[in-house]
């Protein structure tokens, strides 16, 4: 099984080598899988209505881009590091959103590995597995992505948020063991389309300033240095935007760890707030079904802060919230998103839950 994710702070700077703070949550991708003696691979899952075959032997990506490719994907670059894999009949079942923001891919890419791994008795480092199923997005889906997506569904434990360091891989376990607290998952029902463009634009916007600032990331800015690079004469409004949201989210989700040290959640909650107007003013990622659930979530009493959370263009927003308030903020938001949209949101409080795992069977 793997589960879902979502990013507590720290959006849209994986790829700009910055720090993430994401959880696994309490929702899942189930893969079953019974080997085969030859090297066909045959998956089921209420996806689509029929299963869907394909053989070890042409892992190329062309052809239709289906759900199937994110298996692919993995499958080829775990046979490209030297795996040798065995066909397999499997069973997928999931009760994660698709398109959801709270990665439904980076869990299948993340299943995918694992069981196949586990057919063989082979195993690999989580982090690098993560990079195999980041280049399966990449080649087999066309999303540019981080690697914050794959490591978080990878690498998380149970009650704890995951501060990586994307720029060199390290990892902090971070404990989230206060029960007066929990993270509200709030799904505006907009599916978001990574690769539909947008989110490769702000990727190559970064690359671009960084490149102008002469620094190799946007990471390399210190948050003190800021404001004399946003002077820098070749920035255009847009780049100029892109660097005051990556720099300032940065220091924001390192803030967000001090908060979490001394049990400081208004702190916190305010530091959520001023991420998601960040995503939305200066990076435009957000939607007006997430900035009317942020809005509508941050005036609530029991709520510290809310944000949007994952790519964005739509998918869920996260909230810190009182868990002695959770049931009256979830029956105000369902009604006040209902008033406005005309459809009830699909919502979740989690505790930060336990990453991708395998067994196998004799
Ligand atoms: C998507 C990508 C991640 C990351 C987030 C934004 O979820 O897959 O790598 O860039 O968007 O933080």
């Amino acid at each position: 099984m793997a589960p879902g994710r979502l990013n507590v702070i720290g959006e849209h700077v994986d790829y700009n080598g910055g720090f993430v703070l994401p959880a696994a949550i309490e929702r899942e991708i189930v893969l079953v899988a019974r080997p085969r003696l030859d090297r066909v691979v045959r998956l089921c899952s209420g996806l689509s209505d029929e299963a869907v075959s394909f053989s070890l032997d042409d892992l190329s990506p062309a052809g239709p881009r289906g759900w199937e490719v994110y298996v692919k994907g993995v499958l080829a670059g775990l046979e490209a590091h030297g795996f040798r894999l065995c066909g397999f009949d499997a069973e997928i079942v999931s009760n994660l959103p698709v398109g959801g923001g709270l990665s439904s891919s980076a869990a299948l890419e993340a299943v995918a590995g694992l069981i196949t791994l586990a057919m063989t008795e082979d195993t690999c480092d989580r982090m690098q597995l993560a990079k195999i199923c980041q280049q399966a997005e990449h080649r087999y889906a066309g999303v540019p992505c981080g690697i914050m997506d794959q490591a978080a569904v990878l690498t998380c434990q149970a009650d704890h948020l995951l501060l990586l360091d994307c720029q060199t891989g390290q990892a902090r376990h971070i404990p989230f063991q206060d029960s007066r607290w929990g993270l509200m998952i709030i799904h505006s029902g907009v599916s978001h389309a990574l690769a539909e463009g947008e989110y490769a634009k702000r990727r190559k916007a970064c690359e671009e300033a960084a490149a102008l600032l002469k620094v190799s990331s946007l990471r390399d800015i210190p948050i003190a240095d800021l404001d004399d690079a946003l002077k820098h004469p070749g920035l255009n409004d847009e780049k100029r935007r892109c660097v005051r949201h990556v720099v300032s989210e940065i220091d924001r989700t390192l803030r967000a760890v001090e908060c979490l040290a001394c049990e400081d959640y208004r702190t916190l909650g305010k530091l959520l707030c001023e991420s998601h107007a960040s995503l939305r003013d200066d990076y435009r990622v957000s939607c007006p079904e997430l900035d009317f659930i942020v809005k509508t979530a941050s005036g609530l009493d029991g709520v510290a802060g809310c944000r949007m959370t994952g790519g964005g263009f739509g998918g869920a927003a996260v909230a810190l919230v009182r868990s002695d308030a959770a049931e009256a903020v979830r029956d105000h938001l369902r009604s006040a998103f209902a008033a406005q949209f005309g459809a009830e949101p699909w919502m979740l409080m989690t505790r930060p839950a336990v990453g991708a795992r395998a067994w196998r069977r004799c």
